[in-house]
């Protein structure tokens, strides 16, 4: 199975709700909503009272990617929001476990991501207690950048990790993805893809999750 995510970084933002619409219409299996506060990462996006305002515009999952300071502190407003999924950074300044576990408390699904310069070692303590790994495959803070493909390794040692626990994670990847290498990263172990450029990017939107699907059989 595979499951895809377009990143809402890369629509109009000026029709977020009906853009949120419009790719839920064209195959997307999750709405990834990419929240960044200026401080985590170089970049401000929107917080709980966007997604609030755009959940009545889909019923997939909304995958949120917090790339925030201290995602503790907001994880009762992005449950308010509707956000099915959180996921927020090992970097940030939050405790991860009270993290996960303040998550779990609100009937969401918890998720812990790395950055690029992280080892993958750095989340194999919170394996048993997430049900996702996000590996980020460029710098987190903007959309549209070169997909690194030494994240490949790093995601390889996290999946056999996960095996050989006998776990139940699924590993997102995030950054640069795209037809020429969601096949690497589906090797590797990635089963989740969330991609901004290459869905909004394209002409055609359903078919460049069709597309992308189609590439990892
Ligand atoms: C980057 C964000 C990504 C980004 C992906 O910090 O977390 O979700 O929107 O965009 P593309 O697919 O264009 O790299
Ligand atoms: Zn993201």
């Amino acid at each position: 199975m595979v499951l895809i995510s377009p990143s809402m970084l890369s629509c109009d933002f000026s029709r977020l709700g009906e853009e949120t619409k419009n790719i839920s219409l064209c195959g997307a299996d999750m709405i990834h909503l990419d929240v960044m506060d200026g401080v985590f990462v170089p970049n401000i996006t929107f917080g709980a009272p966007v997604i609030g305002a755009i959940r009545k515009y889909s019923d997939k999952i909304f995958d949120v990617h917090l790339m925030i300071k201290d995602p503790y502190k907001y994880i009762d407003d992005f449950k308010k929001a509707g956000a099915d999924l959180i996921t927020f950074h090992l970097e940030s300044d939050s405790d991860a476990i009270e993290t996960v576990e303040k998550i779990r408390s609100l009937s969401i699904k918890p998720s812990v991501s790395i950055k690029p310069s992280t080892p993958a070692e750095a989340v194999f303590p919170l394996l048993d207690k997430v049900d996702m790994v996000l590996v980020m495959t460029v710098e987190p803070g903007f959309g549209g950048q070169k997909f690194m493909a030494d994240m490949l390794p790093k995601i390889k040692k996290i999946k056999d990790e996960i095996d050989r626990r006998n776990l139940d994670v699924m590993i997102q990847a995030d950054g640069g993805i795209g037809e020429d290498n969601i096949k690497a990263l589906y090797d590797a172990g990635v089963r989740c893809f969330a991609v901004g450029s290459g869905v909004f990017g394209a002409n055609d939107r359903a078919k460049a999750i069709a597309m992308l699907k189609k590439s990892v059989e």
